[in-house]
């Protein structure tokens, strides 16, 4: 299962990075404005910057809505570094475009997805990755962790080779979950990476031949 990490902050990726695991980083226009990383200049340098600091995938998400402007996008995206993955949203011409850039050889990561069906056109378009939300499903009363278990049961019906990046992840247990299910990949903050550290019985259990080898020196 690869780790990505779901933020656009440096130090956090950084950490993330350091700790040997991480596969790649996603984006999405919110986080880059909790940065403060405004203005298309800026917003591509961060990009590279990220690409940088990584050796994985950096998802990178297009702001246009309709087909040519996510191709224009898209494309200007794919060209700033080989780490990148568009990221283009769940409708119409988005799909429409994941399928132009799976043609092209561009990967793609198509974003809000929360239905199996909507999952399906990914992968049929030729996504790279899909990214169903399952902390906003959570948020909503319905099991986000249900539908990865849907869309894993479908790809592998099929063979699609599209990746399920299990997205809006917010703690450790969606960790173990997605894992459970077969996700591909999983997104989510540092704190759901670094929680899988903790377990009481590791400290009591360090403490405790920590104290002992003390003792017989
Ligand atoms: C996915 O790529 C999104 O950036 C992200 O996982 C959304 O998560 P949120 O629901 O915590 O904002």
């Amino acid at each position: 299962m690869k780790f990505f990490i779901d933020t656009a902050n440096l130090a956090q990726i950084e950490e993330a990075e350091a700790l040997g695991v991480l596969d790649g980083v996603t984006t999405n226009p919110s986080l880059m404005a909790k940065e403060g990383i405004t203005g298309r200049n800026n917003i591509l340098k961060h990009y590279v910057d990220i690409c940088n600091l990584v050796e994985g995938d950096v998802s990178a998400e297009v702001i246009a809505t309709d087909y040519e402007g996510i191709i224009k996008e898209g494309e200007e995206l794919a060209e700033l570094h080989d780490q990148i993955v568009v990221k283009v949203p769940m409708i119409k011409d988005g799909v429409k475009a994941i399928k132009y850039f799976s043609d092209k050889g561009i990967r793609t990561n198509c974003t809000l997805v929360f239905s199996s069906g909507q999952a399906l056109l990914a992968a049929k378009a030729g996504a790279t990755y899909v990214s169903p939300f399952i902390g906003r499903l959570d948020d909503i009363s319905t099991d986000g962790l249900s539908l990865i278990q849907d869309i894993r049961t479908i790809y592998d019906n099929y063979g699609f080779q599209t990746e399920i990046l299990a997205a809006s992840v917010r703690h450790t247990m969606h960790v173990i979950e997605c894992a459970r299910i077969g996700a591909d990949v999983m997104t989510g903050p540092l704190s759901a990476i670094t929680g899988l550290l903790k377990h009481p019985l590791t400290d009591i259990g360090l403490a405790q031949f920590l104290a002992d080898h003390k003792k017989g020196n």
